[in-house]
């Protein structure tokens, strides 16, 4: 786990930027696993600046959505589907067939599950995973006491992740119940895993999920388990870690051949 402590989300959204961009050039098709709320939003407005501005190709690469709302009306605004839409895949050249989400409308969500899974597998796997994190400590909407082997599930919220998104809805009483997610054991598929964490809020997901045991009541500390986990953190996030000094100096004398 490399966790990389920045001034701030600008930094931040630049450095997976980076990550994303290099992979792209060295593999056209790469697989991007898309994640909603608003940590990840930065690294969509930088992207789509890249494409605008330096032509960053997604013609071949293919997306898919880490999760969804289960019950909500087809093009809700807050379907994670139209989130990834808005925010990123049409502000780039991705083909929209090439952009997959969880079915949170499917009348057999088992079945349905099961078909998301095999599509990321005939895809090749994810290449790179961005994720956030809740204040509970989940990813993806793994919430505590998921299994760290789990697939692709329907799931139902805790209260503090439906008040926590209630203000992307009009009141608390529309945030659904029921959500549709990669499971833990999919996340931990991805060949490289980004989580990007800001604000005091976060403080303690992310120390429990970088410093504390690998354990279900933290989602997020399966990525303690994954060969190639980068955490990025701003100073407020990373203000509960107590190594925080030993990240920044080995960040600081990274080798210049290593990349993220
Ligand atoms: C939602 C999403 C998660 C996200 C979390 C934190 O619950 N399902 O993928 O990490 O919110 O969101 P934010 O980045 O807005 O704090």
């Amino acid at each position: 786990m490399e966790v990389i402590i920045l001034s701030g989300s600008r930094p931040i959204a630049s450095l997976a930027a980076d990550a994303i961009e290099a992979l792209l050039r060295r593999k056209p098709g790469a697989v991007l696993g898309l994640a909603t709320g608003s940590s990840p939003l930065p690294v969509y407005n930088e992207l789509a600046l890249r494409h605008e501005r330096d032509g960053l190709d997604f013609s071949q690469a293919r997306g898919f959505a880490l999760d969804e709302y289960v019950g909500l009306p087809p093009g809700h605004p807050e379907s994670y589907r139209e989130v990834i839409r808005r925010e990123f895949t049409e502000r780039v050249n991705i083909s929209p067939a090439n952009v997959h989400g969880p079915d949170g409308a499917a009348e057999d969500i088992p079945g349905s599950c099961r078909a998301y899974e095999d599509a990321i597998r005939d895809a090749g796997g994810v290449d790179l995973q961005l994720l956030g994190v809740g204040t509970d400590g989940h990813i993806g909407f793994n919430e505590p006491a998921s299994s760290l082997a789990s697939r692709t599930r329907i799931k139902t919220l805790i209260e503090q992740t439906r008040r926590d998104n209630a203000r992307f809805f009009g009141s608390l009483a529309e945030v659904p119940h029921h959500v549709l997610t990669q499971g833990l054991g999919t996340i931990l598929d991805a060949r490289h895993v980004i989580l990007i964490a800001t604000g005091a809020q976060k403080a303690q997901s992310v120390r429990d999920l970088v410093e504390g045991p690998v354990a279900a009541i933290c989602p997020a500390s399966v990525l303690q388990l994954h060969p190639h986990a980068t955490i990025l953190v701003d100073e407020a996030a990373a203000s509960s870690l107590r190594l925080a000094d030993y990240y920044r100096h080995s960040y600081d004398n990274k080798p210049s051949w290593q990349r993220l």
